[in-house]
């Protein structure tokens, strides 16, 4: 086999291969994580390697991949490398593995920790084609779904029992209530249940799940990481624990992610910084606009102070990126023509990319345990354009809903 050091997923050896990245700070890491100019004859960043076949010099070397860095396209190139090891580094990962999107990270992480006959723990408000795959397709697996209220906090301690995982979300999709992770993970710790943390919304910018205990953090790298609404990229991240399962589940399913999705989003995380902080402003900015308006019941906002759930974000997050939500007071005919009205606020799944985005929350598919009783949801990605031309758009969508 090749050397461990060599294989994706081993962050170490970025940390070997650069000196003194062991102490950088995130902006640093950002910029220069997952480089290595000189094994590419100076050239700054990594080539874009497109490969499924590796060739080896004689059959010895083919039949113990001995003193062979690379041997198959699936599991290793210099490209996959790159991505990896800059990952490992932003989560100080053990290992992390790349995926095609991000509900293959949920999908990935989710098989990894389950077993037959033991039950998964969901939160309720968990992104919806999570739900979909336990509902639908962990049942074949011989393990049982248990949805739990999101705000149930160290009183998980009472599902804990046969579970084999404990699924985290934060906040929530759609309801943006934050969960008192520490709690969470605490009580599962203590029960020796795995936990799993789709971190998509914070990014290890600003939470890293593994400091915190969690044994596997889940990111769709296809929002913030890439950033430009191009590709579709998802990627798990594991603790000592849990790596050897992690690694060994994606080689068995052959599950990659495409060699450009990787390289693009390795050139993603170089600006990453930067648009976080112009996200976070764009949608704080317009979040506290809405909270003045008459037609707005409630904004879903965990950094505004009057949000149910600013103390926990404050503790565990303090600091937010670009999506929130706002109850609207009155029906969902009112809802769609604010929503076709607006024209910078694109009508599209997905967030993350430079643009904004809204969408009409679908609650009642969302909510078995605590079923939604407030208006409707809209939600919002705050994208890089002016904050100001952002209102103008919604304040228009008002009009609009005004006008019938
Ligand atoms: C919280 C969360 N997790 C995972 C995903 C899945 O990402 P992808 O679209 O790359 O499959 C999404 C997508 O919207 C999401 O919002």
């Amino acid at each position: 086999m090749p050397d461990e050091k060599s294989k994706p997923g081993t962050g170490q050896g970025a940390a070997k291969r650069q000196s003194g990245v062991g102490n950088w700070r995130m902006d640093t890491l950002l910029t220069h994580a997952g480089l290595s100019p000189h094994e590419f004859h100076g050239f700054v960043n990594p080539p874009l390697v497109r490969a499924s076949t590796v060739l080896f010099p004689d059959v010895d070397a083919m039949l113990e991949r001995k003193g062979q860095r690379y041997s198959y396209g699936l599991t290793n190139t210099p490209t996959i490398e790159a991505l990896v090891e800059a990952l490992d580094l932003l989560d100080g990962a053990v290992g992390t593995v790349l995926v095609p999107s991000g509900l293959a990270a949920v999908t990935t992480a989710i098989l990894t920790a389950v077993r037959p006959g033991g039950t998964l723990l969901v939160p309720d408000n968990v992104y919806a084609p999570t739900r979909r795959f336990c509902d639908e397709s962990l049942p074949a697996f011989g393990v049982e779904t248990i949805y739990y209220d999101p705000l149930i906090g160290a009183g998980i301690a009472d599902r804990l029992g046969g579970a084999s995982a404990l699924f985290l979300e934060a906040p929530g999709s759609h309801s943006f209530e934050m969960p008192d992770l520490p709690a969470l993970v605490a009580a599962a710790l203590s029960a020796g249940v795995m936990t799993m943390l789709d971190n998509t919304w914070a990014t290890p910018l600003i939470y890293k799940p593994l400091e915190h205990g969690v044994d596997l953090a889940i990111t769709a790298g296809t929002k913030y990481q890439a950033g430009h609404s191009d590709l579709l990229i998802g990627s798990v991240s594991a603790n000592a624990a849990a790596w050897p399962a992690l690694r060994q589940l994606h080689k068995n399913l052959g599950t990659q992610a495409g060699t450009e999705e990787i390289w693009l989003t390795l050139r993603g995380l170089r600006t990453m910084g930067i648009r976080l902080e112009r996200h976070e402003r764009s949608a704080l900015e317009v979040a506290r606009w809405l909270q003045n308006r008459p037609e707005v019941a409630r904004v879903l906002h965990p950094a505004l102070p009057d949000d149910p759930g600013h103390a926990i974000w404050k503790r565990d997050f303090g600091r937010s990126t670009g999506l929130f939500g706002f109850v609207l007071h009155g029906e969902e005919r009112q809802a769609k023509s604010f929503l076709n009205a607006l024209r910078l606020f694109g009508l599209g799944f997905s967030w993350g990319g430079f643009e904004s985005l809204a969408v009409l929350g679908e609650m009642a598919e969302c909510r078995t345990v605590r079923p939604w009783t407030e208006g409707p949801v809209i939600r919002l990605h705050g994208g890089l354009e002016d904050g100001q031309d952002l209102i103008a758009d919604l304040d228009a969508g008002f009009d609009a809903m005004a006008a019938g």
